[in-house]
């Protein structure tokens, strides 16, 4: 098992794997690790569907065209879940509020998904494999990923997880630095500072990616988020909520 500092700092996404199949005793760590999650009030507002299913991973990969959701091992599809929770109430006959209703609603079962991905990543990272997030399968067509995945109303998919024995390690991507992630006691006074270092931030990336290794590009950083940005204006994520059951009102 790597440290955990090894883990977290040297981590990165992975798109590549060996056929090697994931031993279980590494999947039943992983799962062990999702289900420890911290979650607001222990409301635990996820569920995780573990895809080894090549057939449906294909499907997946036809509407995403991501390649690593076929030739990864495993793919484990993060969801917010209130259908849980409503069944159980049903049952003991206790009055569901409306919460799916609510943006915070909404709010705590995407943060409870994402944080449980992201015990995932760390324990697979810790355990020798490699992952990568794939946020497509909540974009591109959520509706057929909803049908194909069974999934019934007040769940919804927050973010797909691809894992694997890695097949190519590649070179750590540049993050923002400290001054511009880190705000002592209050946001950011010297705005001016705040884009200066900014500017050189994005001067970092774009010369990182035109030397890293596998595959060189002129991309800077702002314009290259941007591009994605309005390219994701197009998505009708509301539409979906709606159809999973949520009625945002508030
Ligand atoms: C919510 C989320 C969605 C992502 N979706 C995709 C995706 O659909 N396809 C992909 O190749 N990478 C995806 N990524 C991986 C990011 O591109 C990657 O984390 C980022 O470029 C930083 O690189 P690093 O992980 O190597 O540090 C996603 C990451 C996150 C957190």
């Amino acid at each position: 098992m790597q440290s955990v500092e090894k883990s977290l700092l040297e981590r990165t996404s992975v798109r590549r794997y060996e056929r090697e199949v994931i031993p279980e005793e590494t999947m039943n760590f992983i799962f062990d690790a999702i289900r420890n999650t911290p979650t607001s009030y222990n409301g635990q507002q996820f569920s995780v569907i573990d895809i080894d299913d090549q057939a449906l991973k294909e499907e997946l990969y036809a509407l995403t065209n991501q390649k690593q959701l076929k030739t990864c091992n495993r793919l484990l599809i993060f969801c917010s879940d209130y259908n849980k929770i409503t069944l159980l109430a049903e049952r003991k006959g206790i009055d569901v509020p409306k919460f799916t209703n609510t943006m915070d609603g909404v709010i705590i079962g995407i943060i409870d998904a994402s944080l449980a991905m992201m015990s995932a990543v760390v324990a697979a990272q810790a355990a020798g494999l490699g992952s990568n997030c794939v946020g497509y399968l909540r974009t591109v067509d959520p509706a057929k990923v909803a049908e194909l995945l069974h999934l019934p109303k007040g769940v919804f998919v927050v973010c797909g997880l691809a894992l694997g024995i890695p097949r190519e390690h590649p070179d750590l991507k540049p993050k923002q630095s400290n001054d511009t992630v880190f705000f002592k006691n209050r946001y950011c006074e010297n705005q001016t500072k705040l884009v200066d270092d900014l500017e050189k931030y994005d001067e970092i990336v774009k010369h990182y990616n035109a030397t890293r290794s596998g595959g060189t590009t002129d991309n800077d950083w702002v314009a290259h988020i941007l591009d994605y940005y309005r390219h994701a204006m197009n998505y009708r994520i509301l539409d979906y909520l709606k159809a999973q059951g949520y009625e945002i009102e508030k």
